[in-house]
């Protein structure tokens, strides 16, 4: 079979990792890239060894499919140009700003029959993959994602950068029925919020506790879930899952005091780690193919981006 032309627009810092992974999948055939700086552009052109185009619009004429990593404030606009000339685009999260941009590229992705996918590369972590098999009806989920602050994210706030992957995995475990939403936050670097908590009430009962911070001095990626029977703990970073049970519980009356002792026992979950980005391209492109459905349907992608408008909402007024 003739293999697929991918060319990757925006060779920023997650451009480049996508052209680090893109030209070692045998199924692809790189075009090549583009950006809008010359000197990023020249510089990976030459890092890869790939063609460096000055002119976008050659670059999407020439490939059957757009790998977008610019910033959020251009995926409509870019990822819109791709689609409008028949061409599959796999866009980095978040899929657009708004949400009317981000249903008018489904409805458009639609409408031709092409792929749209959007870059939540941890759908594609190992551990995350794995939980499904492990979540049953949760009462309580705690995300946390929280970074040092870098400045190369400015145009947008912490919620679309980062609480959208969280978003995104939380829904798509348990559904996108929700009740309330109540959310918090506060800028520390930027005029957007850099910090944000949300508090998220499902219509099964289920609570979800996201925190996300681009302003906090260690990195933490985690999600912990409870459940009847369960205790999860999830290391996006590691792709590790431990399982907390719970063996016995039992007071002990010994001659000086009353004691608690509680037993437990940790599973760990075998979990195959792979690079999730590699992971996220291979699905892209068997899409395309035809050889898998969409692991999340752009309908849903539009609602996860609706709920983050609504904290947005909660938190800016
Ligand atoms: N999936 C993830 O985990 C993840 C991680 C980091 C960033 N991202 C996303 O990737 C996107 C890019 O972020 P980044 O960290 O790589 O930013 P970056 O600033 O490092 O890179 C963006 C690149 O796009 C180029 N660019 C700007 N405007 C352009 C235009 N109109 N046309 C072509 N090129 C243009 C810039 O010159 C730059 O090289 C953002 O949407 C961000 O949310 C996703």
């Amino acid at each position: 079979m003739s293999k697929l032309k991918v060319g990757v627009i925006g060779t920023g810092h997650m451009g480049q990792y996508h052209v680090n992974v893109i030209v070692n999948i045998a199924q692809a055939e790189v075009t090549g890239c583009f950006d809008a700086d010359p000197n990023r552009l020249a510089e990976i052109s030459k890092r890869f060894d790939i063609p460096g185009f000055r002119d976008m619009d050659e670059l999407i004429e020439k490939s059957d499919a757009l790998i977008i990593a610019v910033p959020t404030v251009y995926h409509y606009e870019i990822a819109k140009k791709c689609l409008d000339r028949g061409k599959h685009v796999l866009v980095e999260k978040p899929m657009t700003e708004t949400v009317e941009q981000a249903r008018e590229l489904v409805e458009l992705a639609e409408k031709k029959n092409l792929v749209l996918q959007v870059g939540h590369v941890e759908r594609f972590n190992g551990a995350v993959m794995e939980l499904k098999k492990v979540v049953e009806r949760p009462f309580l989920i705690e995300a946390r994602r929280l970074s040092p602050f870098n400045p190369r994210i400015a145009d947008v706030g912490v919620v679309l950068d980062l609480m959208i992957h969280d978003l995104d995995i939380v829904t798509n475990l348990i559904g996108d029925e929700i009740r309330s939403v109540s959310a918090a936050g506060t800028s520390a670097f930027t005029r957007h919020e850099d910090v944000a908590a949300a508090v998220l009430q499902f219509e099964s009962g289920c609570v979800a506790n996201i925190s996300a911070s681009r302003a906090t001095q260690n990195k933490i990626r985690t999600l912990t879930i409870t459940q009847e029977k369960a205790y999860i703990i999830l290391d996006f970073a590691t792709q590790d899952i431990d399982i907390h049970r719970m063996a016995s519980q039992a007071y002990l009356m010994t001659r000086e005091e009353l004691k608690y002792r509680q037993e437990s026992f940790v599973e760990k979950i075998f979990v195959h780690k792979d690079n999730p980005l590699r992971q996220e391209h291979l699905h892209f492109l068997a899409c395309i193919t035809g050889e898998q459905e969409p692991i999340v349907p752009g309908y849903k992608d539009v609602r996860t981006l609706e709920i983050a408008h609504s904290i947005l909402k909660q938190i800016h007024g």
